[in-house]
Order: structure tokens, then C-alpha cells, then sequence
């Protein structure tokens, strides 16, 4: 054959493959019907196109609702594998930078609807072993329902409980538990689930290890988690819920760090939990956490003298019930002799675990009846090394956040000793490092634009002061950014992606790795299902 011939064979197989290609990509979605599927597949994608953050729009062509069948989820995915169209599981849609999204629509993209639907029986729960069976879709909030039932429940929590089991272990499942149980990620025995290739596997730390420890903290990016098996303890029956304030940040933090050293102590020589955070303005009174402080627990702020300068919030709880009732008051007695705050400033609530644990929902319904909840979220989360916290407090609370802050901002410290390092998530170098969470809300768009630049502002200032802060529910948006953030576990990372998601066709809303339609096409082989 000649040179010519050869080229026109090229260019006539290129036009058929054009063909098959432009054909397939318009029959899509009918294609998807003749699945075969439990659950319903919908050309209706509004609802599932927005998140909590507000400052994206998905552009999914189709949702699937699964109604709990993992099948299903396998069938979408093989399909999607096979001939090259994107996939992203949507929890409860509670992220600020569309990670859940489908963000472009040359992606042809599905989102798996995790969440709403199914039956009863997604949550199965195991009294003799302490642990409980659930559909990755399923809410904290209704996992905690269900192993109430048996006087059990989950030992690590997030601060809000409507947001999905699969959603927080993708990222980690952190709060004021996580310096004595370890992120929610550390308290999973078992999962099931949908790779990028479309295989349904179970995997554990014995089973299927890579996948395991891949999919916990893995931004979605390896597999859709289906069902998560989790560990229990018996429920506490009450909380004793305890704010202290501190006017000087180190000691502050001292006293975190202390109360966070005691992980290892018998339950009645520690807290169950520890969280704080900065007051910069009228926050006690204006946000969302504020109703601790009122009515009956009126915060005088000239009579704390309070300088300008920021005020801190420790937060702490003790969990009891009938058999250590008698004991509680002592035990925090002792504990609260050891630390340092101001001596005036101790606010004590007391309450059922369940209203303790789903404590922000009740603020939520609040914000909702004033139309505070579904506004734009240009929310950030910095783990900061221990070393500089510091830094970061004279630089960003006292310096560059001002006297507005438009929201919570969290500060807590955790030990890394209870992070399993084999899982996907990246935390600082040190052993003991801060979460700080601007959980701000942004009414009009100056405050956006404002709070944005803010965010911008703190981040170039970790930079410029070379304080190595790494992102939680990380938001970036080039593959250059990502190697900086995972540093040493990038080539891991970039491993189990070519072993779990080489199409990369899952979560391709988090932006970490370019899907690729024309590296699929070029296998034709690919495109026979389609015709
Ligand atoms: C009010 C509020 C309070 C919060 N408090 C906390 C807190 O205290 N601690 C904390 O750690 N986080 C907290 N978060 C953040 C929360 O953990 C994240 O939003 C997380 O993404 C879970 O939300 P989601 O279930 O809606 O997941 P989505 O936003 O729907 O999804 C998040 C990512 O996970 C992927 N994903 C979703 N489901 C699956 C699945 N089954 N399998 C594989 N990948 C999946 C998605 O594709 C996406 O990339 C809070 C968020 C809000 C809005
Ligand atoms: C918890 O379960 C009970 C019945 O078991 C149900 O009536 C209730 O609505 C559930 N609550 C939530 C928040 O799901
Ligand atoms: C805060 O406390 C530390 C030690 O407890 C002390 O050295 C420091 O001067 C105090 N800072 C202020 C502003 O009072
Ligand atoms: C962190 O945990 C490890 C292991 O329990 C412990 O040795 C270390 O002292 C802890 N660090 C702090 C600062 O509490
Ligand atoms: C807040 O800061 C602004 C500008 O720095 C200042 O004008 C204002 O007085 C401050 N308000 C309070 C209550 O401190
Ligand atoms: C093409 O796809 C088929 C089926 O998915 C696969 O078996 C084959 O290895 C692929 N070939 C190349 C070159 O990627």
C-alpha cells in the first residue's frame, strides 16, 4: 500500500470514527435506558446541580437514583468506563466548590444521586458486634436513628449530621471526637465499592487493602462507596456541654493541647470532645452558634475586658448516663481546675446526646425561616501545623480578618497518631496540627467578593510566611496544585488512580485529574456498545 492509500485509509477511518463517536454521544442517554436498572433514570439534573457552597453550576446530562442498588451503580459505571462519558456520586451535596458536580457538558456527564430513595433496610445494624451495615447515600443523621435503636452509636462525628456517610469518608469526618476516636475514617471496618472500571468489591484492611485505605480520604477519586460498615459503642444517654472563654490565645491553645494530650486516659480523666473558636466581633451574639449564650447565659462583653483584641471559645462535652451520672460533676470539677480561662466565663448546658449531636441542624431550620441558609458559602478549612498556630493567629485572627467575619470561624487540634497514614488524606507534617474553619455566609455579592479576596489574602499569607497549612475538603483547581498538596502521597495517589479510575471518569468535579474522552476513543472497540 502506498503512502497515499495509507492516508486515506487514515482519514476514512477517522471519519467513521468521528461518526460513530458523534452518534454514540447523541444516543447516550437512551443508551443508558436499556441498562436494565432498579432505580430511575432521570433527564431532570436541576436539583442536582447545585451544592452548599452556591458558587457553581453542575451540567450533568442525566442523574441516576440508584434506590440503593449497588448494581445499578456497577452498570452506570461499566457503561461510562466502557464508552468514555464522566460519573460523579452526589452525597448530600454539601460542598462549597462543586466537587460533586458534573462541571463541564462536553463530559457528557451522570451524577449518582446517592442519597433520597430506597427502602428501609439500607441501614442494618449488628448488636453482638458493634457495627452497623449502611447504603453509602445514607445521612448521619438516620444512621444514628437507626443504631439508637439498639442503644448504640457511632463514636466519631461530624458538627452537622445531614451529610452522607459516603461524602465524609471521602474527605474524613472530623469534630470535637476526633482527638479521641480519630477521624471518621478511622472507624470504618469495611466497605463495598463501585471502582472506575465498574467492578463491585468488598475491601477492608485484610481485603482489597489498596482500594481500602485508597477510597478513605480519596475525594471520591478510586470508587462510589455503597455500603460502609462502621463501628458502635454504647450511646450515652445525656451531654454536659461546657464553654469556657480566654482572652490570651496561647494560653488557649495550651489548654486545647492539654486536653487533647489526655486521648489515652480512662473516659473519666478526659472530655469527649474538644472544639473551640475565634470571637473577632459581635459573632456571640450574630451567629449561628450563638444561642448557647442566650437567653439564659447573657455574654457581657465589656465585663470580660476585652481590649479589641479577639476573645477564644473552649468547647467541651462529657458524655453520661445512669451509671456515671453521680461522678460526672466531680470529674469535670477536676478537669476544669487544670486549665486556665477566664474564671467568669464558664456557660454549662445540659441535653440529650441525640439534640447535642444534631445540635447545627436546629440552627439550620433557624437560618432557614430567615433565608440564611441557601446563600453563597466561599468557605475555607486550613489544617495548621502546631508550631506556627501562632503565626497564624497574630497574621489572620488579629491582623487580617478585621472586626467582620461574617460567620464561625473553628479552632480545634487533633493528634495525628489517630490517623491511620495508609488512607488518602493529607495532613500536616507535624504530629499535633489545627483545623480553622471559616464557615461564612455571603448575603449580597460585595461580601463574596470581599470574603473571597479574604480567603485568597489568608492563604498568601501561609505562603508568604511559609506555614504549611494543607487544605481540608481541599478546593483547587491545576494538576500542579494538587502535587503540592498531596507532596509525598502523590504518587501514590496517581497510582491507585491508574489502577482504580484509569479512565478518570469518577469525581471529575474535584479537578485533579483531566478526563480524557479522546484517549478512550482511540479504542474502537469501546464504542460497540453504543452502536
Ligand atoms: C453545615 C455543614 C457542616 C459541616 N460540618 C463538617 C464537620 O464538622 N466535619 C467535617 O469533616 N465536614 C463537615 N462538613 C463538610 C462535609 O464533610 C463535606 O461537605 C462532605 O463533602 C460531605 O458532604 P456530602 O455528603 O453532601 O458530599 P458531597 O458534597 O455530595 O460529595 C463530596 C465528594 O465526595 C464524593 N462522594 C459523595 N458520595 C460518595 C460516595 N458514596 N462514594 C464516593 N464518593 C462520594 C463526591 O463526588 C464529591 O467529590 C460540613 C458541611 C456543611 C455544609
Ligand atoms: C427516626 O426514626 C423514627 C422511627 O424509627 C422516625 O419516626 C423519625 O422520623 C426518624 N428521624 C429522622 C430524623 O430520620
Ligand atoms: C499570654 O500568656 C502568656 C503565658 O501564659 C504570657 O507570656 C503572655 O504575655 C500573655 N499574653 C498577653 C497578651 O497577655
Ligand atoms: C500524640 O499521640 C502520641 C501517641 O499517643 C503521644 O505519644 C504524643 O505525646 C501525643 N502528642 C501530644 C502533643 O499530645
Ligand atoms: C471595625 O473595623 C472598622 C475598620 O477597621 C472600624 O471603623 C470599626 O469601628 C470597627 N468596629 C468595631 C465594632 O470595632
Ligand atoms: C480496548 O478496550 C478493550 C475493552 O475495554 C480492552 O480489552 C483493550 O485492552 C483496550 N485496548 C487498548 C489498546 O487500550
Amino acid at each position: 500500500m502506498s503512502m497515499n492509500n495509507n492516508h486515506k485509509l487514515l482519514l476514512l477511518t477517522f471519519v467513521i470514527y468521528r461518526l460513530i463517536v458523534t452518534v454514540g454521544l447523541t444516543l447516550f442517554p437512551s443508551e443508558l435506558l436499556s441498562l436494565g436498572l432498579k432505580g430511575k433514570l432521570s433527564m431532570e439534573v436541576e436539583s442536582s446541580s447545585k451544592d452548599f457552597g452556591m458558587l457553581n453550576q453542575g451540567e450533568a446530562v442525566a442523574v441516576l437514583h440508584p434506590a440503593g442498588s449497588a448494581e445499578d451503580v456497577a452498570r452506570l459505571v461499566r457503561t461510562a468506563y466502557e464508552s468514555g462519558f464522566a460519573v460523579s456520586a452526589r452525597g448530600h451535596g454539601h460542598s462549597i466548590n462543586g466537587q460533586a458536580m458534573i462541571k463541564e457538558k462536553k463530559l457528557k456527564g451522570v451524577v449518582i444521586e446517592m442519597g433520597k430513595g430506597g427502602d428501609n433496610n439500607n441501614i442494618r445494624v449488628c448488636e453482638e458486634e458493634m457495627y452497623v451495615d449502611a447504603w453509602g447515600g445514607e445521612l448521619w443523621i438516620e444512621v444514628l436513628n437507626a443504631t439508637l435503636e439498639y442503644g448504640l452509636a457511632p463514636m466519631s462525628w461530624t458538627d452537622y449530621l445531614y451529610l452522607s456517610v459516603g461524602g465524609t469518608l471521602s474527605n474524613a469526618g472530623i469534630s470535637g471526637q476526633t482527638f479521641n476516636h480519630g477521624p471518621q475514617i478511622t472507624n470504618v471496618h469495611q466497605l463495598d465499592v463501585v471502582t472506575g472500571k465498574g467492578e463491585l468489591l468488598r475491601c477492608s484492611e485484610e481485603q482489597n487493602s489498596e482500594l481500602f485505605h485508597g477510597v478513605l480520604g480519596g475525594l471520591g477519586q478510586f470508587g462510589v462507596i455503597t455500603r460502609v460498615r462502621i463501628a458502635l459503642e454504647p450511646a450515652p444517654h445525656r451531654v454536659r456541654w461546657i464553654r469556657v472563654l480566654y482572652s490570651n490565645f496561647s494560653t488557649f491553645t495550651k489548654d486545647q493541647e492539654f486536653l487533647i494530650s489526655l486521648h489515652e486516659k480512662p473516659a473519666s480523666q478526659k472530655f469527649d470532645y474538644v472544639e473551640g473558636s475565634v470571637i473577632v466581633d459581635e459573632g456571640l451574639i450574630n451567629n449561628w452558634r450563638s444561642s448557647f449564650f442566650s437567653p439564659s447565659n447573657p455574654v457581657k462583653f465589656i465585663s470580660l475586658n476585652v481590649d479589641g483584641g479577639a476573645l477564644y471559645c473552649l468547647e467541651i462535652t462529657k458524655n453520661y448516663n445512669q451509671e456515671n451520672g453521680d461522678s460526672i460533676d466531680e470529674e469535670i470539677k477536676v478537669l476544669l481546675k487544670k486549665l486556665d480561662f477566664i474564671p467568669t466565663s464558664v456557660f454549662t448546658t445540659d441535653l440529650p446526646y441525640v439534640d447535642f449531636l444534631d445540635r447545627v441542624h436546629k440552627a439550620e431550620l433557624k437560618l432557614r425561616s430567615k433565608g440564611l441558609w441557601d446563600v453563597p458559602h466561599p468557605w475555607l478549612n486550613l489544617f495548621v501545623p502546631k508550631s506556627r498556630i501562632d503565626d497564624f493567629d497574630k497574621g489572620v485572627f488579629k491582623g487580617i480578618l478585621g472586626n467582620k467575619t461574617s460567620g464561625p470561624i473553628l479552632i480545634y487540634p487533633m493528634n495525628k497518631s489517630k490517623w491511620d497514614q495508609r488512607s488518602s488524606v493529607v495532613t500536616p507534617e507535624e504530629e499535633v496540627f489545627y483545623l480553622v474553619s471559616f464557615l461564612r455566609s455571603a448575603l449580597d455579592g460585595e461580601t463574596l467578593e470581599y470574603l473571597n479576596n479574604q480567603n485568597h489574602q489568608i492563604l498568601r499569607f501561609c505562603n508568604d510566611a511559609k506555614i504549611n497549612v494543607k487544605q481540608y475538603l481541599p478546593h483547587y483547581t491545576t494538576q500542579q496544585q494538587w502535587m503540592d498538596h498531596f507532596g509525598d502521597k502523590w504518587t501514590q495517589f496517581f497510582h491507585r488512580k491508574m489502577q482504580f479510575d484509569p479512565h478518570c471518569i469518577l469525581a471529575t468535579g474535584q479537578q485533579i485529574f483531566q478526563f480524557h474522552p479522546s484517549s478512550i476513543a482511540t479504542n474502537i472497540t469501546n464504542y460497540h456498545h453504543i452502536i
